[in-house]
């Protein structure tokens, strides 16, 4: 029988105390409402005692969400624990996550205190949280470097005080995944009412190994993790919520699995990168830009021949809704001809032939070769017939006037003046040019794009469109955008009309 493995996520507590990424209210109510929809079991919203702002936002996150557990953060401080049960009222299901570092070096510098005095803190905190809140979750702190017969001692006097979830924390990020594996299976076996309680894994990357000790404590026993979107949290980060979920998908033979609809993986991921202003770094698992894109020749003439042989992941899985060739110098011929038919260009081979020694030489130039870079050398090709081009475009748009279009065109060698309506310039302009080439021509697909941020930029149109059933894409790019349009659309009705 399969296993579940709890999702703890902690993007709004430990991911939020990086510095520069202090969500408002409002926008931790984004993030929380994306996480109940992503499946996670447990939200920890903040530390309510830390600041007013905090404690508000655990209060508006109980009242915004329905499914997860809202866990509040506190020390094992009478007044936090006070506080965190105060702002948690509203929850359908509330937890307090109190605790207290458990390493020599928290006992000794952090609390100038004593072993057996920690572990009268730890046990009087949670059973005054558990008279206050339904659940009770205890943290030691420093786990990572404490020595286990000790640990397991606290823990063992923690589960009889009323915690029923015990978070194991390599705060530091120092243990290797088999200590970290071999820790919780100590406890496992050491602590005699361990039945009673649920062990959690929180670990942070400062050794990049937060995954690794995480899937090392899960395999030995643990079945909560703590873990954060993007991996975002404290110095290097906490686990990745995507890696963890992603490996326990892709390994089924483990038995185990998790709550979470992957397949909103990316958008969770996007919106907290968005929100925190912290971009993701491109190659990061699962997550990053370039996880599913393909650069080098061999790999794309492999993946074009069957997409499993350098993907182990299909990407719609995590909301994403393709893969991406990469053109560069080392593109072959397959992954060229590809993205041209992505685009709808039909080349021979010979015409291909023709085209791939200048593609290579624009490679060697630049970087990476674009849709853009593609129609400029499709073009020189004159495989595409400029039988369609524009001489004069003239616009009148405004507030209460209907918007008029005057477009002067070469078409099939003669030259042509319409006059079109709409509903902008540029729906008035179009309309003028399907007036020319008598065809009815569809608009599919229209995005503009601006590149900087000044109102002086270039704007960039892609265009698409259908006529007869078939898709053409076209291209334009001008600093007015009516103009950027209209070449656009000429573009793409040149292919189709040719
Ligand atoms: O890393 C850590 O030890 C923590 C605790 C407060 C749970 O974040
Ligand atoms: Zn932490």
């Amino acid at each position: 029988m399969k296993e579940k493995v709890y999702v703890f996520d902690t993007t709004l507590r430990d991911g939020e105390q990086v510095p520069g990424c202090q969500l408002n209210t409002v926008e931790k109510i984004e993030v929380a409402r994306m996480l109940e929809a992503l499946g996670v079991d447990v939200i920890e919203a903040g530390f309510p005692v830390s600041s007013p702002g905090d404690f508000n936002s655990v209060v508006e996150i109980s009242k915004a969400v329905t499914n997860p557990t809202i866990c509040a953060l506190t020390r094992a401080v009478e007044k936090d624990i006070e506080v965190a049960a105060d702002a948690l009222k509203l929850a359908k299901q509330g937890r307090i996550h109190t605790g207290i570092g458990t390493s020599d070096f928290h006992i000794k510098y952090k609390f100038n205190s004593t072993p057996e005095e920690i572990i009268e803190r730890a046990v009087r905190a949670v059973k005054f949280a558990r008279n206050l809140v339904g659940e009770v979750e205890f943290y030691a702190e420093d786990a990572g470097r404490t020595e286990n017969k000790y640990l397991a001692r606290v823990v063992e006097a923690t589960i009889d005080a009323g915690a029923t979830i015990i978070n194991i924390p390599d705060t530091t990020g120092y243990t290797l995944p088999h200590e970290y594996g071999a820790k919780i299976k100590y406890l496992t076996e050491h602590v005699s009412n361990i039945h009673k309680a649920v062990l959690s894994t929180h670990c942070h990357n400062d050794l990049g190994m937060a995954t690794a000790n995480t899937l090392s404590g899960i395999l030995n026993g643990a079945r909560q993790v703590e873990v954060a979107i993007n991996g975002i949290g404290e110095r290097a980060g906490n686990t990745s919520l995507e890696e963890v979920v992603m490996i326990l998908k892709s390994h089924k033979k483990q038995g185990l699995y998790t709550g979470i609809d992957s397949k909103k993986i990316m958008p969770a991921s996007r919106l907290v990168s968005t929100l925190m202003r912290m971009p993701v770094q491109p190659n990061k698992a699962i997550v990053g830009r370039n996880a599913f894109a393909h650069s080098s020749g061999i790999h794309q003439d492999g993946f074009l021949k069957k997409r499993e042989t350098y993907e182990i992941i299909n990407p719609k899985d995590v909301g994403l809704n393709q893969s991406s060739i990469i053109l560069t110098a080392r593109s072959g011929r397959a992954a060229l001809k590809h993205r041209l038919e992505e685009m709808n260009i039909k080349l021979s081979k010979p015409e291909l032939d023709e085209i791939y020694p200048r593609f290579l030489e624009l490679a060697d130039k630049k970087k990476e070769i674009n849709d853009e870079d593609l129609l400029v050398l499709v073009d020189c090709d004159k495989s595409i017939d400029k039988s369609i081009r524009l001489i004069g475009l003239q616009v009148l748009c405004g507030k209460n006037l209907q918007a008029s279009a005057t477009v002067k065109l070469c078409y099939k060698g003669e030259e042509f003046v319409e006059v079109g309506l709409g509903n902008g310039p540029i729906d008035a302009s179009l309309n003028a040019i399907r007036s020319i080439v008598k065809q009815k021509i569809h608009l599919e697909d229209f995005v503009i794009q601006a590149i900087t941020r000044g109102s002086n930029d270039i704007g960039k149109v892609h265009m698409s469109v259908e006529y007869k059933g078939v898709l053409f894409y076209g291209f334009g790019a001008n600093t007015d955008i009516v103009q950027a349009s209209v070449e656009a659309f000429l573009d793409a009705i040149g292919k189709a009309l040719k």
